[in-house]
């Protein structure tokens, strides 16, 4: 089968289509054909080495974190799955390879696909689904009425949190570059501001704030209500450790206003995001799709910025 891989760091032109062997279900495993991917923009540090202090090396590496398919065989002890049902889901945590024409998952990764969407439009949602769902809920707690800040809302992540945040009865408000201003708030959000030229202290307090930056957390947290709260979910690339530890020791002293999580959802909590799609409450937001050959255009397209939700990889099933 064939799957996207890169076996050193380097800019977006390491990354290439290899010919690897198709992966055998192991036991309570499922196997998936993948009709779509997204493009990770979580991996682009990765690839480019930036991370290569802090995590394990070891080549090739293979990318993507979630996918939408049909599945084609299980292993032993499947009970909930059989082939032709069509799924969605996310690696398992910490492993990527998605964009590939099959993956070989831990059933609990799975949940049904929405019967609403075609599986390409739902590729684009897994991952960046259940870390917002995760965020403003089992996190951040968000009730109707309250005011909500997204940062770095037009991308993969902020785009469902916007969307999420209107369907649970919050005032959102959208940092976002200038040209998307509008488009945003035709996603959801009631005020829509160019981060470039807003500064934190131009803006009002918030009950919650969700961050996709990572950079100036100190001057964000200064703009939360007396119960105000954080979720933190990005590091400023350009310090990575330091960031990592200033969030996690702001995490560490204020644990009921800053939260920090990774995102490793259940079966449930991906249920959880088949049923809000069926219920209309959010939908895919998707940049552009393209096919497996282009995978280094999507890392270029994010790293040049302006993308309006998320890249989709189509394996050409459908
Ligand atoms: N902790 C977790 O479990 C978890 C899960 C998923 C993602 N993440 C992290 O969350 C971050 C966002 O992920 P994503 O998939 O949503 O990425 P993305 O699609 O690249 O979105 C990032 C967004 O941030 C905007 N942005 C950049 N600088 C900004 C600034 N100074 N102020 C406000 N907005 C700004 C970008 O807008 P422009 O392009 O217009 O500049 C873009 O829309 C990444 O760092 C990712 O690693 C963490």
């Amino acid at each position: 089968m064939r799957a996207v891989e890169y076996d050193r760091f380097g800019p977006p032109e390491v990354l290439g289509i290899h010919e690897v062997p198709t992966p055998v279900p192991g036991p309570r495993e499922v196997l998936v054909e993948v009709h779509g991917a997204s493009v990770d923009a979580g991996e682009l540090p990765f690839r480019a080495g930036r991370m290569r202090g802090i995590t394990r090396t070891k080549f090739p590496r293979r990318v993507g974190g979630d996918f939408a398919g049909r599945v084609t065989a299980v292993g032993a002890g499947v009970r909930g799955w059989r082939a032709g049902d069509a799924v969605w889901g996310v690696m398992p945590h910490f492993a990527f390879g998605a964009v590939a024409d099959y993956v070989a998952v831990p059933e609990q990764r799975l949940a049904r696909a929405p019967g609403n969407l075609s599986l390409l439009d739902a590729a684009a949602l897994p991952v960046s689904g259940t870390t917002a769902l995760t965020a403003l809920t089992d996190k951040a707690h968000l009730t109707a009425g309250e005011r909500l800040l997204v940062r770095g809302a037009t991308g993969g992540v902020g785009s469902i949190a916007v969307q999420l945040g209107k369907a649970f009865g919050a005032d959102v408000t959208a940092l976002a570059g200038a040209r998307n201003l509008d488009w945003v708030r035709e996603l959801g959000a009631d005020t829509a501001l160019d981060y470039r030229t807003t500064r934190p202290e131009d803006l009002g307090r918030f009950d919650v704030i969700v961050d996709l930056v990572g950079t100036d957390l100190g001057a964000y947290q200064a703009r939360l209500g007396r119960r105000g709260r954080m979720v933190a979910l990005a590091f400023d690339l350009d310090r990575i450790v330091t960031s990592m530890l200033g969030a996690g020791l702001r995490a560490a002293v204020r644990p009921r206003r800053i939260k920090l999580f990774s995102n490793n959802p259940s079966a449930d909590r991906i249920a959880e995001l088949t049923r809000l799609v069926e219920a209309g409450d959010i939908r895919p937001v998707i940049d552009t799709v393209l096919p497996m050959a282009d995978m280094a255009k999507a890392h270029r397209g994010l790293e040049a910025g302006g993308v309006r939700g998320k890249y989709v990889i189509d394996m050409g099933r459908s």
